[in-house]
């Protein structure tokens, strides 16, 4: 099977009755790839408004992301994790994403 094919397999499972779906603050994160990632990792903390709120280079993410790990406590992301997140909060809560 193809890559977008499995993630599209995963995506419609993941989308049926989960919890996300029922957290008023899940709908502050546009649809994408790292959405689910983002919002259960990011919210086991704090709410994703602190995240949904913010507009930052990828650079400011990425050691954002390193401080959350040092100074929250974060699970150390791999980069095979790490690259879909950043995508994700460079293009929907980059520097230029209109508020
Ligand atoms: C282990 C706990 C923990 C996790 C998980 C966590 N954070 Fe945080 N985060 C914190 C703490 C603690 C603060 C400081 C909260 C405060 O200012 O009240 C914070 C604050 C922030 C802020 C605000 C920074 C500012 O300038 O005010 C952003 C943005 C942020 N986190 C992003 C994220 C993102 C994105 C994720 C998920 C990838 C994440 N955090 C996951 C602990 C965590």
């Amino acid at each position: 099977m193809r890559p977008f094919l499995i993630a599209g397999i995963a995506s419609i499972v993941l989308s049926t009755g989960v919890l996300a779906e029922d957290d008023p603050d899940f709908a502050l994160l546009p649809d994408g790839t790292a959405q689910e990632d983002v919002f259960y990792m990011c919210s086991a903390c704090h709410s994703v408004k602190l995240v949904a709120q913010q507009r930052l280079s990828r650079k400011r993410w990425d050691e954002t992301l390193d401080w959350m790990v040092e100074e929250g406590g974060m699970a150390e992301l791999d980069a095979e994790e790490r690259e879909p997140i950043l995508d994700y909060l460079e293009t929907h809560f980059g520097e230029e994403t209109p508020r």
